[in-house]
């Protein structure tokens, strides 16, 4: 029997891929969902399948997380009740190139840091206070295999994985006594719209990023979220690090020909 039942669940970057796949899990065991994205279309869409299939309350919200105000006025318009979150999946993020660091696009580095440190911290500071107040809560942080060590060109998303790492530490600290669990969850290779993103919708080029090896699924990653959203009351899982069996590092990867 989950614990999940009636909790409420937010999740950034929910129209796709990781984010979505988690919902799809969390619905499926009773709990109540919070789903945010700017492809607000998308996600209605995917709101009503989850109402359809699992009878799953839940609410869509367009929020673009590098807008601090958005997040702050988004979420004040909420009922009360929609307001009580129990778990924040910090998923919404993204990557843009592969450029070396002397040939990056400031623009492509600007939107990776406003939206994967700035954006979960605009969002952990509208939810947080709340989980303090109410004396309990859970923040799953996405972070990445890249956030534990650099690889080619992969030089300011890294970075930006590594900061969600360093983050994650310090909420832990900063809450110890508060009741509130911390996560993160860091994959490596995932086959989601990342890599279409990341080349600007160039599909041939993202498919290629997966050829020769198995990765993993966004279901693997939803799995793993949600196997630490389940745990006793008394147990935080701190970090997980997934990678497909073909992948041993950010760098050393198996292809087959
Ligand atoms: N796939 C991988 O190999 C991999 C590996 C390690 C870590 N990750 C991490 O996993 C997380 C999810 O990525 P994914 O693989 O599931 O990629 P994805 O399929 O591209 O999904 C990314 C999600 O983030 C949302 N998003 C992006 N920018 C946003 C913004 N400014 N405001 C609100 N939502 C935003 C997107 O929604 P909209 O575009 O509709 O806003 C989408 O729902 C990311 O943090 C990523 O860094 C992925």
């Amino acid at each position: 029997m989950s614990d999940l039942i009636n909790k409420l669940v937010f999740i950034t970057g929910a129209s796709s891929g990781i984010g979505k796949a988690s919902a799809e899990l969390f619905a499926g065991a009773g709990a109540k969902l919070l789903l945010a994205a700017r492809r607000i279309d998308r996600l209605n869409t995917f709101a009503n399948e989850l109402h359809t299939n699992y009878k799953t309350t839940v609410k869509s919200i367009k929020l673009d997380v590098r807008n601090y105000n958005e997040v702050k006025s988004s979420f004040s318009q909420l009922d009360t009740d929609w307001q009580k979150i129990d778990i924040l999946i910090n998923n919404a993020g993204l990557s843009r190139g592969l450029d070396k660091i002397y040939e990056g696009k400031t623009e492509d580095w600007n939107e990776m840091i406003d939206t994967n440190i700035k954006g979960l911290l605009y969002v952990t500071r509208i939810v947080l206070p709340g989980m303090v107040k109410r004396n309990k809560g859970h923040i799953i942080n996405i972070g990445s295999i890249a956030g534990h060590e650099a690889y080619p060109g992969g030089n300011v998303y890294s970075s930006t994985k590594f900061a969600v790492n360093g983050l994650t530490k310090s909420f832990r600290i900063d809450l110890l006594g508060k009741n509130i669990k911390v996560s993160s969850v860091d994959p490596g290779l995932v086959e989601t719209e990342f890599s279409i993103v990341r080349y600007s919708g160039d599909e041939e080029k993202a498919k290629n990023t997966y050829k020769g090896l198995t990765p993993l699924i966004a279901r693997d990653i939803a799995e793993t979220v949600f196997f630490c959203a389940n745990r006793p009351e008394h147990v935080n899982i701190d970090e997980i690090i997934m990678t497909p069996v073909a992948q041993a590092s950010t760098a050393y990867v198996h292809r087959e020909k």
